[in-house]
């Protein structure tokens, strides 16, 4: 692959910093060294001397002494090796991706961020460029909807169902273009395609193996990047579950965005992003020019709990994590069949923490549900916050069974259906 074609010119001009190269240099050599080249500042002056964590087995992690040391210092701007070997496992055991094994320069690399949020805002700065085209799911992840929609580019949205995004509706955004038109280095063909692939935000869809397929042959066919932005894999509730994009990339056309968030913890900040070595590398020049790195200490936390946990320990962990959400998901369903029966359409979810409901005879609920749904002390998200193009009416809400207790999902459910058939009343006065 022609990794330059992708580049933003903002990314190509990006420069590595001596300094962060002192610091990798410093972390890499013996201890027989002298630096006076960084300006790290000597952690014998910081407050913190150590930190002992209760994990939820009764067991601890220590950070103390040189650790502590470490853990308080400036670190490598792709994240600390340990962490990076762990999550290297990771992404092998789960996805094997084909680039794993080449030795080519293709080789699949990955770089810790601040959350997939950072991660995902830094690989779109890396790609696009103004005037370009960008392919995406409609609806969409607002997260993302509000770095992307004031760049001064064009968002294409693609139509998705239960499956995820929908392969002819891909085609259909493409028609303005021939696949030849690649060739040309002035054509506007998009470079882009973004896809939350499984349990998306809003819609709860997961796309199966052969959409997946369909759409991986449309990107050669196109030489589209795919991002593929997959905080909730870890929360499928099946036991089998479709390979990622990752899993199929063959090329080193896809850059997966992957996250701790809903599974270890949303207030750590621990996400990464990992891709072909040539994309990495360049993610790696913008986070040490933003950034510099994801907080040395949290990232020697994860590390620590990973190695203590073991592969196995994680599992069990992500294992008691989806049976937590799977018996929300039912209870959520089962007020659903029970109260809006005959209001409102859905698709079950199989898996992460949304149900995406069509309220039906109302052509946009925004309004219901901002000023209404508040005075009866229920809140959701309407369907229009997560449109790809603005002022978009829909007939969606999102509903999530990440937080509340089983009564108050029941109570809450209830609660929207009272609110449908008031407006309903209301329409037909
Ligand atoms: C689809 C999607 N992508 C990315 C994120 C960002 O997650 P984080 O930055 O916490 O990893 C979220 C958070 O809800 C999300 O739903």
């Amino acid at each position: 692959m022609k990794f330059e074609r992708f580049l933003s010119a903002v990314s190509k001009a990006r420069k590595p910093s001596p300094i962060r190269m002192a610091t990798a240099l410093m972390l890499r050599s013996p201890p027989s060294t002298i630096s006076l080249g960084g300006g790290s500042p000597n952690p014998c002056t910081f407050p913190f001397r150590k930190l002992y964590v209760e994990i939820s087995n009764g067991t601890n992690i220590r950070i103390e002494g040189k650790e502590m040391d470490r853990a308080l210092q400036y670190s490598q701007s792709d994240g600390i090796p340990e962490l990076k070997d762990w999550l290297k496992r990771i992404q092998k055991h789960f996805h094997q991706p084909p680039l794993m094994n080449d030795s080519n320069e293709n080789e699949l690399d990955l770089c810790v961020t601040v959350g997939s949020q950072d991660g995902l805002t830094k690989v779109f700065e890396m790609l696009l460029s103004p005037g370009d085209n960008m392919l995406l799911d409609d609806p969409n992840y607002p997260g993302s909807l509000a770095f992307l929609q004031p760049l001064p580019i064009n968002l294409l949205p693609v139509d998705t169902d239960e499956f995820g995004m929908k392969s002819s509706s891909l085609r259909e955004a493409l028609s303005a273009w021939k696949p030849s038109d690649v060739l040309n280095p002035n054509s506007d063909i998009p470079k882009v395609l973004y896809t939350i692939p499984n349990c998306g935000n809003p819609t709860g869809a997961s796309a199966s193996t052969g959409r997946k397929l369909e759409i991986y042959k449309i990107a050669r066919e196109y030489d589209l990047i795919i991002v593929e932005d997959d905080p909730y894999y870890f929360l499928q509730f099946n036991e089998t579950v479709a390979p990622s994009y990752q899993q199929l990339d063959t090329d080193g056309r896809v850059i997966r965005s992957d996250s701790m968030s809903k599974v270890l913890s949303s207030g750590m900040r621990l996400g990464w992003i990992s891709g072909a070595k040539p994309f990495i590398d360049r993610l790696v020049l913008h986070q040490q020019a933003t950034l510099l790195h994801n907080s040395t200490l949290i990232q020697m936390l994860v590390w620590k709990l990973l190695e203590k946990w073991k592969l196995e320990g994680f599992q069990k962990h992500l294992k008691e994590t989806k049976t937590f959400y799977e018996s929300q998901k039912n209870v959520m369903i089962e007020s659903a069949n029970k109260w809006l029966t005959g209001l409102a359409e859905w698709n079950v979810p199989q898996g992460g923490m949304f149900l995406w409901i069509k309220l039906l005879g109302i052509d946009d609920t925004t309004e219901l549900i901002q000023k209404r749904a508040m005075e009866k002390e229920i809140i959701l998200i309407p369907g229009s916050a997560f449109s790809v193009k603005e002022n978009v009416k829909s007939s969606y809400c999102r509903a999530s069974f990440s937080l509340s207790s089983p009564e108050n999902i029941d109570e809450g459910i209830r609660r929207l259906a009272e609110l449908v058939r008031e407006e309903l009343d209301r329409k037909h006065k």
